[in-house]
């Protein structure tokens, strides 16, 4: 299959919350290997359209395809079957548990024996089988020499690029990342866009983004969302100087 094909797509997605639309009549497409941002101010929708991609939120109208083919909106619990991985804003780490703990985590679809036997330490096959899962994740985060450190022991940085790693232990086609870069230094962010940079070798990535800056390089096709509508997509360099863009980040004094 071509890098153009579409490997997630959705049309007409419109979310309310009570009296307040929160999202109208959303379009967005990412294709395969393609880094995607959703960015847009504070209120605008984002995470709103990130959680109906990852089963958070059931939108109230709208399609759903992968890879060309229409197919319910995702559960929480069907993502990774459909080979969907996601982190959150919050990081949500286990204080207690390891980096390697908490990165097995995120492959306990691939125990039998279930998350605890599998987070716990019983000596089963399924365990060892995620162990070296979690360790090769851990690695392509650059992080395998925090393994055996308790969560809550890491820095800010350390615990985002835990996070990432859990999302990859389930070896998605596409990875979704809400705000990533948030609370992160700039030479974390350089850190991380070239990490994501990376990544698209091997999977699409949906970044949610407030700054448009963090997602200007890493971005090969942008969408804006503003009042819950898409007022502009494509290239960062066209996007950047729409004037509808301007006026909404304007207006918000983003
Ligand atoms: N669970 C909810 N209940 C009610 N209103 C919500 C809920 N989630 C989001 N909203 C509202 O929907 C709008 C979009 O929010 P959100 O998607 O969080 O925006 P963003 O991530 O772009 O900052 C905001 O007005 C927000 O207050
Ligand atoms: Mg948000």
């Amino acid at each position: 299959m071509s890098t153009n094909t579409s490997a997630l797509r959705v049309e007409e997605v419109s979310i309310s919350f009570g009296g307040l639309r929160a999202l109208s009549n959303v379009y967005l497409e990412i294709a395969k290997n393609e880094v995607v941002g959703l960015i847009g101010p504070n209120g605008a929708g984002k995470t709103t359209l990130f959680n109906a991609l990852c089963g958070l939120v059931k939108p109230d109208t709208g399609s759903f395809f992968l890879e060309g083919e229409k197919r319910d909106f995702p559960r929480t619990d069907n993502l990774v079957d459909l080979n969907i991985a996601r982190t959150l804003q919050g990081v949500g780490l286990f204080p207690e548990l390891t980096v390697l703990e908490n990165v097995m985590v995120g492959a306990q679809h691939l125990a039998q024996t279930g998350l605890i036997s599998a987070a716990l330490g019983r000596n089963t096959k399924d365990e060892n089988r995620i162990r070296d899962r979690a360790r090769v994740a851990l690695d392509r985060v650059y992080a395998g020499t925090l393994a055996n450190r308790r969560a809550n022991t890491l820095s800010y940085p350390d615990t985002k690029r835990v996070a990432i790693a859990r999302a990859l232990v389930s070896e998605p086609k596409i990875l979704m990342l809400d705000e990533p870069a948030g609370g992160l230094g700039t030479h974390d962010i350089e850190w991380l866009n070239s990490l994501i940079h990376n990544l698209s070798s091997q999977m699409s990535v949906l970044l949610v983004e407030h700054h448009m800056d963090v997602v200007m390089n890493v971005c090969s096709k942008l969408y804006v969302l503003n009042f819950g509508e898409v007022i502009a997509s494509g290239s960062a360099e066209s996007v950047r100087r729409d004037p509808a863009v301007i006026a909404a980040y304007l207006g918000t004094g983003a």
